[in-house]
């Protein structure tokens, strides 16, 4: 006889008396369970899915653009389950505009879309590269279309980000600007360059670019947009940060933090236009303001590397 505990629920133990040749039994059966589970995983037709939603449960708020997600998964998913079933389908374009202020997490989704559409096979790559104007404009004619297409032949694979997009068509018709939109268009529609571009950039601005070109709304079916934060989001956003680089901030600077946040998000215009970024500046500020503190402490304990006091939460 061999005993046997086992947690049944969180307030009671239950000791089990169980003859050896069922213990025996139990291995033969969990020890066949291990080779069957990664089968079962591996079948599971929505993985891709699964993955870009546990990386997504990560971020904060969003609600918009968690749902957008979902949906292109859906038609894209749908949309290859067509092909296969010879039914028609319709003709894929997975171009994509996201409209929101600095660090209101655009390049965050933009690298995740990367993944998913590599693990549904979509893309073969899914690597981002991002650029700006001055990467595609050049400075003579001819340079704008040689930096285009090498940037494409770069983002063969995976997505071309451009962020500031709008700054493209900055200079009107004798900018080499718009040489560079021109190319980019002609080269998402041309099969032999697989690649997906997303262009970024304030809201309004956007809009604007779209109504440049009557052809362009269409050529981007996805437009996500991407809100600024509140207030307590943003410290939701501050937690996180200091979870994954292992620090806390103590009560009293949370606090100080929250504050500072609630009485100057809508006055102060670079927290407006700066959104996580703006945590993050000031999260890495207060990391390099403690360990300025703790070079005068002598017996240093893990206590004192892991907090973060209201001394060390600056903004200026
Ligand atoms: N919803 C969120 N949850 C957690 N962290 C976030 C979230 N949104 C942004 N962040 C953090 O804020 C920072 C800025 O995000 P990101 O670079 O994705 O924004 P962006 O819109 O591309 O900004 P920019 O326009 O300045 O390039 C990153 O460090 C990111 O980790
Ligand atoms: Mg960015």
């Amino acid at each position: 006889m061999n005993r046997h505990i086992s947690i049944k629920n969180q307030n009671t133990i239950h000791i089990l008396l169980q003859k050896k040749e069922s213990i025996a039994r139990d291995e033969r059966k969990q020890s066949a369970a291990s080779h069957i589970s990664p089968l079962i995983s591996s079948t599971d037709i929505h993985a891709p899915l699964r993955k870009m939603e546990k990386e997504l449960a990560q971020l904060v708020g969003m609600q918009k653009v968690k749902q957008m997600l979902k949906e292109i998964y859906a038609y894209v998913y749908i949309n290859q389950k067509r092909k296969e079933m010879n039914l028609q389908a319709e003709k894929q374009v997975l171009h994509m505009m996201f409209k929101g202020n600095p660090g209101t997490g655009k390049t965050t989704i933009a690298r995740l879309i990367g993944n998913l559409f590599r693990e549904m096979k979509i893309l073969s790559k899914g690597h981002l590269i991002e650029v700006e104007r001055a990467d595609l404009v050049g400075e003579y004619i001819g340079h704008t279309a040689l930096k285009t297409r090498d940037l494409i032949r770069k983002a063969q694979g995976g997505i071309l980000f451009i962020d500031e997009a709008y700054s493209l068509a900055r200079g009107g018709e004798k900018d080499f600007g718009k040489e560079a939109i021109d190319s980019l268009v002609a080269n998402m529609e041309n099969k032999k360059h697989e690649f997906i571009l997303i262009l970024a950039g304030y809201a309004d601005e956007m809009e604007n670019f779209l109504t440049l070109n009557p052809g362009l709304r269409s050529r981007f079916p996805f437009i996500l947009e991407f809100p600024d934060y509140t207030a307590g989001e943003l410290m939701q956003i501050a937690q996180k940060i200091c979870q994954q680089k292992q620090y806390i901030l103590t009560k009293e600077a949370s606090q100080k933090l929250e504050w500072h946040l609630r009485e100057n998000l809508y006055s102060n215009e670079e927290i407006h236009f700066s959104n996580g970024r703006y945590i993050r500046n000031i999260l890495e500020r207060a990391i390099r303001k403690q360990a300025l503190r703790l070079l005068a402490v002598k017996n240093l304990q893990a206590d004192d590397l892991l907090y973060l006091h209201t001394q060390d939460i600056e903004w200026k």
